[in-house]
């Protein structure tokens, strides 16, 4: 009886899956087996974007396909530990495989087979369609809220941590949806959207001290939704009284919002980055307890998270305290924890860290590496940390480039210094977004 593997994500399954699949049986012949190794979400995720299904539905789908016998996890993006278990005659593989970044693991799995006897067999690459331009034509159409909701909870049990940047607005959103960059064949991409109260106001010309409030937050918010796939993570302050907050988490859920994250401050709002340098109160422990068990009673699906903001650092009441409240807002029913801190070095939150890491109830635990940013994913995810936010980087970066730019046209008297130095081109600009041309009917 002939075996033949076939590695697959088939997340959105196209003709070029099935012509794979039915070269396999035809390798196979009418007695032999077709076992296809199907990527799971963390395989996945360990090289490009999270599938839009889950590994289950996936499944479902591969499993009903013609020609299929069986379908096992493929736990990593490497085939070896598979093809030790299963000892197939044959692999079947797309050709697309034979140069760039994937050479290097054919040539791995063609040896690997030689040692039992068995062969690679490249079928030629089906043209004119691919995952790549299947998935661009998805998020053209959109998402879901039920869809965009759920998605952090599949990050976070995907990948070693979750990547969130801040938009400010539909166009810095639209950045941080579509920004790729190709690190030796791994696909980097941010995994979820930021939405900073301090970013809002200040795209604004407000302080972050609570002017903006809830609803006029959430409106703003409606043009990041327009132009978005990603999930969101959005800053609540300190979510209010108890009683504003149910709405809050309702409205948010509504949307399709992953997630809420609010801080145990009382009084005039102030941003955490001023520390003990303006006057900023903690919340009780019992109080803000009670806050997180309305919020969680308020939310209509299991997907919404409340994620709680420990302010213990920035307002340097150590270590103890911020773990004191930890496990407090844990057993209060919070999904998460962020623990903030303003130090230039990461040690405090490393500390924290640590124990935080030994709680037996421990949930996902979210960073926001603004002063200490020196900081690599990499050491974030050695200390087990969930989710890292870039809170304001992006706003940041814009806010410097427009001042050059306004600066050399008063400084030149006119535009062309700063135009053939800081500006796109106007052919780039007004193709950057595109529908600007008239519809024709069918
Ligand atoms: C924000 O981005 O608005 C935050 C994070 O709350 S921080 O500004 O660091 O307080
Ligand atoms: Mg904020």
């Amino acid at each position: 009886m002939i075996k033949v593997y076939v590695g697959m994500s088939a997340d959105l399954l196209h003709p070029g899956h099935l012509n794979i699949i039915k070269h396999a049986r035809q390798y196979a012949g009418p007695d032999g087996e077709v076992v296809v190794g199907l990527l799971t979400d963390k395989a996945i995720a360990s090289y490009k974007r999270l599938p839009y299904m889950s590994y289950e539905q996936r499944k479902t789908v591969v499993e009903n396909v013609k020609g299929v016998s069986r379908v096992i996890p493929q736990e990593t993006l490497s085939y070896v530990a598979n093809l030790e278990r299963e000892k197939p005659n044959v692999v079947v593989h797309g050709d697309d495989w034979k140069t760039g970044v994937q050479a290097e693991t054919r040539q791995q799995i063609i040896d690997l087979m030689k040692t039992w006897g068995g062969k690679v067999i490249d079928i030629p690459y089906t043209q004119g369609i691919s995952s790549t331009s299947l998935n661009c034509i998805l998020k053209e159409i959109g998402t879901t809220p039920e869809i965009r909701l759920n998605r952090l909870k599949r990050l976070l049990e995907a990948k070693d941590i979750v990547r969130v940047m801040e938009a400010h607005n539909g166009l810095s959103a639209l950045i941080v949806e579509q920004m790729q960059v190709d690190n030796g064949g791994r696909k980097e991409e941010f995994d979820a959207i930021w939405i900073s109260s301090l970013t809002q106001a200040t795209s604004k010309a407000k302080p972050d001290n609570g002017f903006l409030d809830s609803s006029s937050r959430i409106a703003h918010l409606s043009e990041i939704l327009d132009v978005t796939t990603k999930p969101i993570i959005y800053d609540g302050d300190n979510g209010g009284p108890a009683e504003h907050f149910i709405f809050t988490v309702r409205e948010l859920e509504r949307l399709g919002i992953s997630a809420v994250i609010i801080e145990d401050k009382i009084g005039l709002k102030k941003n955490s980055l001023f520390g003990t340098e303006v006057f900023q109160q903690q919340d009780t422990i019992e109080d803000f307890c009670h806050k997180i068990k309305v919020g969680k009673s308020a939310q209509v699906t299991d997907s919404f998270m409340i994620i709680a903001r420990i302010e213990s650092l920035i307002l340097e009441k150590g270590i103890d305290d911020a773990m004191a409240r930890a496990k407090a807002y844990l057993n209060a029913g919070a999904d998460g924890i962020m623990i903030h801190s303003r130090s230039k070095s990461f040690d405090e939150v490393k500390q924290f860290t640590q124990r935080y890491n030994q709680l037996p109830n421990r949930k996902p635990l979210v960073v926001v590496p603004t002063a200490y940013a020196y900081v690599y994913e990499e050491e974030l995810i050695e200390n087990n940390i969930n989710i890292v936010i870039y809170a304001n980087h992006l706003l940041r970066s814009a806010y410097p480039a427009m001042m050059n730019t306004a600066q050399s046209v008063l400084t030149h008297h006119r535009a062309k210094e700063a135009s053939d130095e800081y500006c796109m081109s106007i052919k780039e600009i007004i193709n950057l977004i595109p529908g600007g041309e008239i519809v024709k009917y069918k």
